[in-house]
C-alpha cells in the first residue's frame, strides 16, 4: 500500500513519513524501556510454529480468487488471515491461516491430486486452486467472513524507491528508522519461512514423530532483511525424553556410525528425498564435508534459499541470543540494518560469496559491542546475562558446548541511561571503529569491553558461545585496513552532510549508501592506498585467504 501511495507522490509523502516513524519516539527514555514487555524467544518460535501449522499457501489465477477461494475453504474451519504475493504475473499466492489446526488438517484431508500428472502422491501445505468448472455457477457465499488480503512483498524493495523516500525524510534518524521499517523482513517473509520448516516435519513426521524444523539466523534474530536466506535445522529427536510412563516402548535402530558420519548418511538420505520427492523443492545441493555439513536448495512457490543442517545447535542458541539483544532496546535493530546496508555499499561485506571480508553476522557482533561500549552503555555483556540465567535458562549442545543464558528479559536487571539519537550512534560508531586498536585488542560480547588480542589474526572477535573461538578469523589484513578507511570516510561524510537544505538530493543516510556517488576525503583516500600496498609484503596479511563462512570450511571459526 506505501508504494502504491509513492504514485501519488507529492500528495501522500508526508503522511506516509507520519505513519512509518509515528510508532517510533524519538527520544528514548528509561521509562519507555521499562514499560515494553519482552517476548522470550521460545515463545515466539512456539507461535510462529504453530501459525505455520494453521497455514496452506495457495496458488491462485490471481488475487481476484481471494473470495472464492476463501469461502470455498471456509467450508474446513474459520479463517483467521490472508496474505497475498505474487512472483511473476502467472505466479499468484495466498497465504491462508485458519483459526484453528483442526481447520487446516482437514483442509488438507480433503484435498486431491492432480489426476492429469502421473506424479506420486505427497502431502504438503502447497496447493492450487483449481479453477471452476465453467458450466457450474460461482459459489461465494456473501455471509461468510472473509479475512482481509493483505499485499505483502516476498522481494527486496526497488532500490530507486528507497532512494526517493529517503531522501524526503526529514532528519537521519527518520532515515534509520525508515530504512528499517522498508527492508526489514515483513509477516509475510516470517510466515512463509516457518511454513517451509513446517513442509519438511510434515513430510518427514509419519517416520519420525519427534522431527523439529528449527528456523535459525537472520529470517529469526530480528535482523533480517526481506528475501534474506533461511537457515534450518532439522532435528529427528528432541531433548525432552519420554515422559509418557508407558510400558510400552517402540524398537528402534542403533546406528553404529561416529556422530559427524552419521549425520553425513542421513543428510544424503534426507536430502535425495526432497530432491526426489517433495513439490517446490529444487536445486538441491549437498555440502557434507564442511565443518557443518549442510544442504542447499531452492523454493519456488516462496521464491526463497534455504541451507538446512541437522547439527550444530550452537547455530540456534547464537540466534536466541541475537534475538535477545536486538529486543532490549528499540534502537539495536535500526543502527545493525543501517550498518548492515553501508557496509554492503562499500564492500566491506559480500553476501553473495564468502571469503575473506567481514560477514553480516561479525558485523552485527561489532555494533552490538560498540553500544557496550558507548558511555552509558545501551547492552549489557554477556556475562550479566550468563550471571542473570535460572536453571530454566540451561542448555547444553549434543557437542558439549554450554549455550546457558538468561532468557526471559523481564528478568533482566540493566538500566539504560543513554538517550542518545540514532544520528548520533551512528556517527560514534564510525569513530568508535576507526580508532579502534584491532592490533591489540579484540571484540569480546562476554565481557563487553575490548580485551587483550589472543592471536594475530587480523580482527578477533570471540565467538560469545565458544570463547577460544574468533568469529571473524577469516578476516585478512587487507579488509581491514578497508574497514578502518570506511569507518573514518563514513564518519566524515555524515558530519559533513547532516545539513539537507545544503544538498536536498544527498545529504545524511543518502551519502553514505549511494556508492556510486560517494565522496571520498582525498587525504584519507591517499593514506589508506600507501597501507593497503605495504601490507601485501607483511607475512601473514594473506594468511587465511581461503578461509571461507563457516559453514562452508572445515577451519572452526
Ligand atoms: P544473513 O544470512 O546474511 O542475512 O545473516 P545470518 O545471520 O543469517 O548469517 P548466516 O546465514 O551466515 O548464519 C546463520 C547463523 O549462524 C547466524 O545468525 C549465527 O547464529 C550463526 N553464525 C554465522 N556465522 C557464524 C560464525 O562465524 N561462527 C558461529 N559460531 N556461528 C555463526
Ligand atoms: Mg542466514
Amino acid at each position: 500500500n506505501l508504494f502504491k501511495s509513492i504514485g501519488n507522490r507529492n500528495a501522500g509523502i508526508n503522511s506516509i513519513f507520519r505513519s512509518l516513524i509515528s510508532s517510533s519516539p524519538k527520544h528514548f527514555t528509561n521509562e519507555e524501556n521499562k514499560a515494553s514487555k519482552y517476548t522470550t524467544f521460545e515463545d515466539m518460535t512456539a507461535i510462529r510454529r504453530i501459525e505455520a501449522q494453521k497455514s496452506l499457501l495457495v496458488q491462485v489465477n490471481s488475487e481476484k480468487s481471494h473470495k472464492e477461494l476463501c469461502s470455498y475453504c471456509s467450508q474446513f474451519g474459520k479463517l483467521r488471515s490472508s496474505f497475498y504475493y505474487n512472483l511473476s504475473e502467472d505466479l499468484n499466492f495466498i497465504l491462508l491461516e485458519f483459526d484453528e489446526i483442526s481447520g487446516c488438517e482437514e483442509a488438507l484431508r480433503s484435498s486431491s491430486f492432480n489426476e492429469d500428472h502421473p506424479a506420486i502422491p505427497v502431502i504438503s501445505p502447497f496447493l492450487w486452486f483449481k479453477a471452476r468448472d465453467s458450466s457450474k455457477p460461482k459459489s461465494v457465499d456473501k455471509n461468510k467472513e472473509v479475512p482481509n488480503l493483505i499485499h505483502q512483498e516476498v522481494k527486496c524493495l526497488d532500490e530507486n524507491k528507497l532512494d526517493e523516500i529517503l531522501t524526503s525524510a526529514e532528519t537521519i534518524d527518520d532515515q534509520i528508522l525508515i530504512l528499517h521499517r522498508l527492508t526489514q523482513l515483513n509477516e509475510l517473509g516470517i510466515r512463509i519461512r516457518y511454513l517451509a520448516g513446517h513442509q519438511l516435519e510434515m513430510a518427514l513426521n509419519g517416520m519420525f514423530p519427534k522431527i523439529q524444523a528449527c528456523l535459525f539466523g537472520s529470517s529469526v534474530n530480528g535482523f533480517g532483511k526481506i528475501g534474506c536466506d533461511l537457515d534450518l535445522i532439522l532435528r529427528l529427536n528432541d531433548d525432552c525424553g519420554d515422559i509418557t510412563g508407558s510400558r510400552l516402548i517402540y524398537h528402534t535402530k542403533m546406528s553404529r556410525l561416529n556422530g559427524r558420519s552419521q549425520t553425513q548418511r542421513q543428510m544424503e538420505v534426507i536430502g535425495d528425498l526432497m530432491h526426489i520427492f517433495l513439490p517446490a523443492i529444487n536445486n538441491v545441493r549437498k555440502i557434507l564435508n564442511a565443518r557443518v555439513p549442510i544442504i542447499k536448495y531452492n523454493h519456488e512457490c516462496l521464491d526463497l534459499d534455504i541451507d538446512f543442517s541437522m547439527s550444530n545447535m550452537t547455530g540456534f542458541y547464537m540466534s536466541e541470543l541475537l534475538y535477545l539483544y536486538g529486543e532490549i532496546d528499540e534502537r539495536v535493530r535500526p543502527l545493525v540494518f543501517c550498518l548492515r546496508k553501508w557496509a554492503s555499499v562499500v564492500g566491506l561485506t559480500n553476501s553473495s560469496s564468502p571469503g575473506r571480508w567481514i560477514t553480516n553476522f561479525s558485523l552485527t557482533v561489532m555494533v552490538l559491542f560498540f553500544l557496550q561500549n558507548v558511555k552509558n552503555p545501551i547492552l549489557p555483556s554477556m556475562s550479566v546475562l550468563t550471571k542473570s540465567a535460572s536453571p530454566n535458562d540451561i542448555r547444553v549442545t549434543d557437542d558439549n558446548i554450554n549455550c546457558t543464558f538468561l532468557r526471559d528479559l523481564n528478568k533482566l536487571s540493566f538500566k539504560i541511561e543513554n538517550t542518545e539519537s540514532l544520528h548520533h550512534l551512528l556517527l560514534q560508531f564510525f569513530e568508535f571503529y576507526s580508532t579502534f586498536n584491532f592490533q591489540q585488542n579484540g571484540i569480546s560480547l562476554i565481557e563487553g569491553r575490548p580485551i587483550v588480542k589472543p592471536d594475530h589474526s587480523a580482527i578477533w572477535i570471540t565467538n560469545p558461545l565458544e570463547p577460544l573461538l574468533n568469529v571473524s578469523k577469516n578476516v585478512s589484513y587487507e579488509e581491514l585496513e578497508k574497514l578502518k578507511l570506511e569507518t573514518r570516510n563514513a564518519a566524515w561524510i555524515l558530519e559533513s552532510t547532516i545539513d539537507k537544505n545544503k544538498d536536498p538530493s544527498s545529504w545524511g543516510l543518502m551519502s553514505l549508501l549511494r556508492s556510486k556517488k560517494r565522496v571520498v576525503k582525498p587525504e584519507m583516500f591517499f593514506k589508506s592506498r600507501i597501507v593497503d600496498v605495504t601490507d601485501l609484503f607483511k607475512d601473514d596479511s594473506i594468511k587465511d585467504y581461503d578461509n571461507i563462512s563457516y559453514k562452508n570450511t572445515a577451519i572452526k571459526s
